[in-house]
């Protein structure tokens, strides 16, 4: 009898025990001790400790991943902007400077002397400067996340599909409606397109969007930062589960972006190759009408002048 409670009390322990061996919203961090306590390596200092009960600040992810990098481990239409000053994030990682709470510093260098500011989705927004480049920090209230899903064999129910995405936005990304003033679902059947609008009050620095759209963009880059990584996001409908072929994602900022001259994207520069061909076309059209104008005048007058003769 004795042995037998020994042997539950050996079992119970260790299933309180392995109930901190793992940290559901980030896969690379070590949980250990009573209480338990997780906690994620950002550089060859302490480790960060992190509350895996929320989804992980993304400033911390991107240092951990660069970290990671470092290290040689294993890391990693309707639609289109939706105001004029919306931008996509074209640099990709670097490595972040965060605060405590894990922020994005407003001013980021990627350990070189070459500096710009980021928004608190940690997104350049500046033209690249100097150390001496000053930054203020600058919410990002609002974030349109582009998908495109697989096709699929089975009649899709936009509606469905719609109700879907919301729950895992809740679910899955954490994401608190009431913290947010709205999450709007835009579906395009033919496109493929759904089109996620996420929009916070102006004011609010509490709220921080920029860690569901990380997690969404390494969700669909087939990359899951969640422990359980072989549970995919799949949004389930009648007959089966959908997923994601692609993301954009477009962050809105309170102000402005400051880039001088903002890169010139490729959707621009094919339309001003199409533009720039048209114009070259037109202008060969005119020079051989042109060409063959003045030899039919030059014939007219050859004939006229052998009447005349
Ligand atoms: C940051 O530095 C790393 C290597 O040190 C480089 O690979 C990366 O492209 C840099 N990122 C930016 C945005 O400058």
């Amino acid at each position: 009898m004795k042995i037998l409670i020994a042997l539950f009390v050996v079992i119970f322990v260790d299933v309180v025990a392995s109930q901190c061996l793992q940290c559901k919203t980030m896969k690379w961090a070590k949980c250990d001790g009573d209480p338990c306590e997780c906690t994620l390596p950002l550089a060859d200092t302490t480790p960060q400790s992190i509350d895996c009960t929320k989804l992980i600040p993304k400033c911390f992810l991107m240092k951990a991943e660069m970290y990671r990098a470092k290290k040689n481990l294993s890391t990693r239409s309707i639609g289109g902007k939706p105001v004029e000053t919306a931008f996509v994030d074209n640099d990709g990682i670097y490595d972040p400077e965060c605060e405590n709470d894990g922020k994005f510093k407003a001013i980021q260098c990627n350990n070189t002397d070459v500096c710009w500011c980021v928004n608190s989705a940690g997104v350049r927004r500046s033209d690249k400067g100097d150390k001496n480049i000053k930054c203020e920090p600058v919410e990002t209230y609002w974030v349109r996340l582009e998908l495109k899903h697989k096709a699929t064999a089975v009649f899709l129910d936009g509606d469905q599909l719609k109700i879907g995405i919301q729950r895992a936005m809740q679910e899955r990304y954490m994401l608190d409606p009431k913290s947010v003033e709205k999450v709007d679902v835009k579906y395009d059947k033919d496109g493929r397109l759904i089109v996620v609008d996420v929009i916070k009050a102006k004011t609010d620095s509490v709220t921080d969007l920029s860690r569901m759209s990380y997690y969404m963009e390494k969700d669909v880059k087939v990359l899951p930062l969640f422990h359980n990584d072989k549970q995919l996001f799949e949004v389930p409908v009648v007959g089966g589960n959908v997923t994601m072929e692609s993301i954009l994602v477009y962050y809105v900022d309170e102000k402005a972006p400051t880039f001088t001259m903002q890169k010139l994207t490729g959707g621009i520069i094919a339309v001003i190759v199409v533009v720039s061909l048209i114009v070259l076309a037109g202008l060969l059209v005119l020079f051989f009408l042109a060409r063959r104008q003045k030899a039919q005048y030059s014939k007219a007058q050859g004939r006229e002048m052998e009447t005349m003769s």
